[in-house]
């Protein structure tokens, strides 16, 4: 795509202080701010259903198994999590990662948004939108959509003026139902 054909971004304030919250990790507090969370995406979820930041204790409640839906996972132990979690969670002003419980406090769903930041458009903002994922028996309840939509809110509040993603060609239709219109083309380089 020619450089002239990008449109300029209209949102490259950042709303929120881009100080990092520290994370309580003794009361197993959320990753980020609840407050990012869309109350009326709360409002409209099936009975029961909640959608919230990651915490720590999500090991627990199978965030793992759900990724499982999406692509390989391997053997994580607790201390593996614990480790990595930390570390994610002291860039909390970077990582958003959230997830959909059921009304038995299990993780039927995630979805994480990695905010980059930018010199271009004025120190721009970006968000990439990853590892999407609706536990197989839950999937078509719009959980998908919710995540999305939940995601595209926190990106929008810290000040990214777009957020991308890529998928397969079979996804496309889900995300074109969630807004997204095809852009560019994804390249890879595997190491
Ligand atoms: N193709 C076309 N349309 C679709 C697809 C699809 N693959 N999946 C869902 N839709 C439609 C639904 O029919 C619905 O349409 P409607 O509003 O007309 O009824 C709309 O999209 C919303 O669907 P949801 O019910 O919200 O979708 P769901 O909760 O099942 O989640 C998801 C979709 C996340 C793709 C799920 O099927 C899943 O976890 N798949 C396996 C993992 C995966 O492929 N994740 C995406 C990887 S790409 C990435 O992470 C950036």
């Amino acid at each position: 795509v020619a450089a002239t054909t990008i449109p300029e971004p209209t949102n490259t304030k950042p709303i929120m202080n881009s100080t990092v919250t520290p994370v309580d990790i003794e009361t197993d507090g959320p990753l980020f701010p609840s407050s990012l969370i869309s109350p009326e995406i709360i409002s409209i979820l099936p009975t029961d259903y909640t959608i919230r930041p990651l915490r720590r204790s999500d090991y627990k409640r199978g965030y793992l198994d759900v990724l499982r839906v999406l692509t390989t996972v391997g053997e994580i132990s607790e201390d593996q999590w614990n480790q990595r979690y930390d570390w994610i969670a002291s860039r909390n002003d970077e990582y958003y990662m959230l997830v959909v419980c059921d009304g038995q406090d299990n993780i039927v769903g995630t979805g994480s948004l990695i905010v980059e930041r930018k010199f271009i458009h004025s120190l721009g903002m970006v968000g990439h939108i990853e590892d999407i994922a609706v536990e197989k028996n839950q999937q078509g309840k719009k959980l998908g959509l919710r995540i999305i939509q939940a995601l595209d809110f926190v990106a929008e509040k810290v000040g990214c003026y777009k957020s991308i993603l890529d998928c397969s060609e079979a996804n496309e239709g889900f995300y074109v139902k969630c807004g997204f219109k095809r852009a560019g083309l994804e390249m890879a380089h595997y190491y």
